[in-house]
């Protein structure tokens, strides 16, 4: 019986398979039409592994180095068609691209997915997975993406209003028909992505995007100041109270301002100022977004994440950035409201990248960055440091082709099995140089103290030309990049493979034993698939004579190293 259920249940998903994609403006390759009746694949799933959680694509870890597309890209395949050759040029693994609600569902209940399958197809194509952002409710806080017949119904999708009583292009988080139908139209989605999908390009879906009240710490409109003045949800009173010793501190000194009360009105709860009115927004807006979630994990399980707008600096007041966004201080709101999203990711434009990573793997939570800058030093931050599931700079196909994150894309996709393996251990780590100007650092690592000698320089980071109206990511600039990183892991006793550039390295023992540290021999050389292929046996002039590793070029490369110890 179970066998029949088994080929029964093999059969449907060979049909589904099958099932046509509808054909989209733009001719494509035909090898994507070929892939499209393969034998379904595992599914994309989060698992925690030793010390770390992975992404499981094809059942094995899989690291996302990626780039997401501008806002308005994938509306046009015509427009799309030379920019796939190129992020494919650019080694990029991982596309995220953007589905729309306005443009799926013109009319309600009438769904048009022909951008997506463009996408899947042209991803195939290019050996490309894909991560695509539901554009629905939000959009940078605003309702900018909803359909005609959404955003011209006021009465059925009530907005937010201002203090004064005026109406802004947020929709309520309290409207009941908007969150059936942003996440009737998500689940539609989902429904069809399985149906085409049965590969799997698409390994992970963001719902909706930065979003949160902005302009005001709090929406006033009746459905909202009703729910202010009633009673705070006794779910969320019983997870922060199962939770109070590591809750995030900013939000327990808010509870805890008024007592750790238990029950009672918002006001009463948690007191009236702009961060009780960030609480209050985070569990509505989290609530809406978790039922969205639902709605289209009920097709297709993958994994789903939200992403925030930071908080840009510490003068800035909730509404200042979007209120009640995935925001740090906020997220055990966030995990409490809305358990069907995976992990809160921030787009990080603020020069303080490892801040705001540390911030963001507190309790747990993975970390991928969907939106950044461009800068190879912070995605090796990124993956060595904080096992990251996967850096994505915004606007990538703005980037010039010979960007420095094609060269590091190559290098560190053929190490993806290596990484995966050693990370769950701690047995991976990460080095960059603070600024242009530090000269070394140490760490002390896989039993040696490893200090790194910098090569002078910093470089401006290369940018992907904003939106003129970008206006949800402050911070933009130029910046002096460090040029010096390493990614380190530590594949033996004493052995140390490592990625890097812009560095001499030098190795003490920092365990029991003989006291000095000799270079038995180091390799330079590269992984295909997590299969070393050694290069050129380094020694001489290019290891200092047998004292240190080199790599002091401004072009990322791989050496393994193995020491012995004497005295
Ligand atoms: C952050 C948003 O999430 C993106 O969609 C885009 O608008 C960028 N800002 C532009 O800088």
């Amino acid at each position: 019986m179970k066998r029949l259920l088994a080929l029964l249940l093999f059969a449907g998903v060979l049909v589904l398979s099958r099932a046509p994609l509808r054909v989209s403006a733009t001719a494509v390759p035909a090898d994507a039409d070929a892939a499209v009746g393969q034998t379904p694949a595992p599914m994309p799933a989060l698992e925690k592994n030793g010390s770390v959680v992975q992404l499981l694509v094809d059942g094995k870890p899989f690291i996302m180095l990626a780039g997401e597309l501008h806002n308005s890209s994938a509306s046009s395949p015509d427009y799309m068609q030379p920019i796939w050759k190129k992020l494919a040029a650019m080694n990029l693994n991982t596309v995220i691209g953007t589905v729309s609600w306005e443009l799926v569902e013109p009319r309600e209940g009438a769904f048009d997915f022909a951008l997506v399958d463009d996408q899947i197809r042209q991803a195939r194509a290019h050996h490309l997975r894909l991560v695509l952002i539901w554009f629905g409710t939000w959009k940078n806080a605003v309702a900018s993406y909803v359909p005609m017949w959404v955003k011209t119904d006021l009465k059925r999708f009530p907005r937010v209003l201002s203090k004064d009583g005026v109406a802004q292009e947020e929709l309520t988080p309290l409207g009941a028909e908007s969150v059936k139908a942003d996440a009737k139209a998500y689940r539609a989605l989902m429904r069809h992505i399985r149906a085409v999908d049965p590969q799997h390009t698409v390994i992970m879906m963001q719902v909706e995007n930065e979003p949160g009240k902005l302009h005001d710490s709090r929406d006033r409109s009746p459905l909202a100041e009703a729910a202010w003045n009633g009673p705070v949800p006794s779910d969320l009173m019983r997870y922060l109270a199962d939770r109070k010793a590591t809750l995030h501190p900013a939000l327990a000194s808010v509870w805890g301002a008024g007592g750790f009360k238990m029950s009672g009105s918002w006001p009463e709860v948690f007191g009236s100022s702009p961060q009780a009115d960030e609480i209050f927004m985070a569990w509505y807006i989290a609530s809406y977004i978790g039922k969205v979630t639902e709605a289209g994990k009920a097709e297709l399980a993958i994994p789903m994440y939200a992403n925030a707008w930071l908080v840009q600096n510490e003068k800035q007041a909730p509404g200042g950035y979007p209120s009640g966004g995935p925001n740090p201080h906020v997220h055990d709101i966030w995990r409490a409201a809305a358990p069907q999203i995976d992990l809160l990711a921030p787009d990080i434009y603020l020069p303080d990248f490892r801040g705001v990573c540390a911030q963001f793997v507190r309790n747990g939570n993975p970390l991928f960055i969907p939106e950044a800058r461009a800068s190879v030093p912070n995605l090796v931050w990124a993956l060595g440091r904080h096992a990251a599931l996967g850096y994505s700079p915004f606007g990538i196909e703005s980037l010039p082709e010979d960007t420095p994150l094609g060269p590091a894309y190559r290098t560190l996709a053929g190490m993806i099995p290596v990484i995966a393996q050693y990370q769950t251990d701690g047995k991976v780590t990460a080095v960059v140089q603070d600024s242009a100007d530090q000269r070394s650092q140490e760490i002390v690592f896989g039993g040696y103290r490893l200090t790194f000698a910098f090569s002078a320089g910093g470089r401006a980071a290369p940018q992907a030309q904003p939106p003129a109206a970008a206006g949800a990511a402050g911070g933009r600039g130029t910046t002096q990049e460090p040029q010096s990183f390493a990614m380190v892991v530590n594949t033996a006793p004493d052995e140390f493979v490592i990625a890097g550039q812009g560095f001499s390295l030098t190795f003490a023992p920092d365990t029991v034993g003989p006291k000095i540290a000799g270079i038995g021999f180091i390799d330079e050389g590269r992984y295909e698939n997590g299969v070393w292929k050694a290069g050129r046996r380094i020694n001489g002039d290019e290891n200092g004579g047998g004292t240190r590793m080199r790599m002091a070029g401004q072009r990322i490369e791989i050496q393994r190293i193995r020491l012995y110890r004497y005295e």
